[in-house]
């Protein structure tokens, strides 16, 4: 078998990333749908507020309806954060948004998450809710912060997150693939190992720390301002870009090695984290996706994908950059995917 092209002429680049830039613009979600989610949680506050007074209630939004990654059509990830400790079990949640017309409420008291699911007829807008889930809405506050960064990283994720929804790669839940969260950290990593690199790794780097109005200091570097640019030496376009992560995590990656770390900034070895492959004795697990989550670094983020499913993936991966090196065939990689 032919090697892999390694790079695209500077006239090849010039067409894939004239490409990318129209296909973003028709990825951004409207102003009308923006309008619409801060509508929700509008409603939401107040529903939750009348039911439950003086009980302290904030709907926060994480997910990508807080990390600037959101189409029109993706769902809102909402937090609920309270001292009140009956809202934990889900059931009120559920039986008090049933009673305000929201449709489809299913309620998923067991999960690692707890969340109950709904659809606004009225706002026509999905959501997944959960209650005191701190966690995601620091790392969803952290991917944004690496979105401002620089100005490539948001198109780039854009176009990857349309690709993997049109490849029906990115349902961790269900599909037994990879949520779009864990693609959204391999995008990252994989911009903080270019050479040089366009973001750092904000839980490394010292200082550029603000304080939160309850005066804690940020566990990570959150000064946007201070940090946007740091990347510029770095004069890679868009689509050497997109051709060079389906090249990294189709050929290059060592997956029965590597670890993606963006807290470190690196690769890590499997073997320094304790995830070798012998360490399981099953051969299976050795050429499987290991993806750590930055802020709970024992929860490794590819294991929604077990080896059969990670091989099909992998398989996409190499079919997007076969289809990028023979004629940058940008919408032919992003066809939907169709069951046979
Ligand atoms: N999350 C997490 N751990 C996971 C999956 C998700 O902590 N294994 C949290 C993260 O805070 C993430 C959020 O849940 O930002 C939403 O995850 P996901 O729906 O996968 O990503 P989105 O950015 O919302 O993408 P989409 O538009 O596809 O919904
Ligand atoms: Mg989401």
């Amino acid at each position: 078998k032919k090697e892999p092209k390694r790079t695209l002429t500077p006239n090849e680049q010039d067409k894939l990333s004239g490409d990318m830039r129209e296909l973003y613009d028709r990825l951004l979600p409207s102003q009308e749908s923006e309008d619409r989610r801060a509508r929700l949680i509008e409603k939401l506050d107040r529903i939750l507020n009348e039911e439950w007074p003086d009980s302290d209630i904030h709907v926060n939004v994480f997910g990508s309806s807080g990390n600037l990654l959101s189409s029109t059509d993706s769902d809102v990830d909402i937090c609920i954060t309270t001292p009140l400790k009956k809202l934990e079990s889900m059931h009120s949640l559920a039986a008090l948004l049933d009673k305000n017309g929201m449709e489809k409420v299913v309620c998923r008291a067991a999960a690692k998450v707890p969340i109950v699911k709904c659809w606004d007829p009225e706002l026509e807008l999905a959501m997944d809710l959960n209650v005191n889930n701190p966690l995601a809405l620091q790392n969803t506050r952290m991917i944004r912060t690496y979105v401002q960064l620089d100005d490539r990283v948001r198109p780039l994720a854009k176009i990857i997150k349309y690709w993997t929804k049109r490849r029906i790669l990115n349902d961790a839940a269900f599909g037994g693939t990879i949520s779009s969260y864990t693609w959204i950290c391999m995008i990252i990593s994989f911009l903080q190992r270019r050479e040089p690199p366009i973001l750092p790794s904000l839980q490394k780097m010292d200082g550029h720390r603000r304080k939160s109005e309850s005066g804690e200091t940020s566990s990570f570097a959150d000064d946007v301002e201070s940090l946007k640019g740091s990347g510029a030496a770095n004069k890679e376009s868009l689509g050497e870009l997109l051709f060079q992560f389906f090249r990294h995590y189709g050929y290059e990656f060592e997956y029965s090695k590597h670890v993606v770390s963006i807290r470190e900034g690196r690769l890590v070895l499997r073997k320094e984290k304790g995830w070798d492959p012998t360490d399981y004795g099953d051969k299976e697990s050795h050429n499987r996706l290991c993806v750590e989550e930055p802020f709970t670094t024992v929860r490794n983020l590819g294991n929604s994908a077990d080896y059969y499913a990670w091989h099909g993936i992998h398989l996409e991966i190499r079919r997007a950059f076969e289809l990028l090196e023979d004629g940058l065939q940008l919408e032919r990689c992003c066809e939907q995917y169709e069951f046979p």
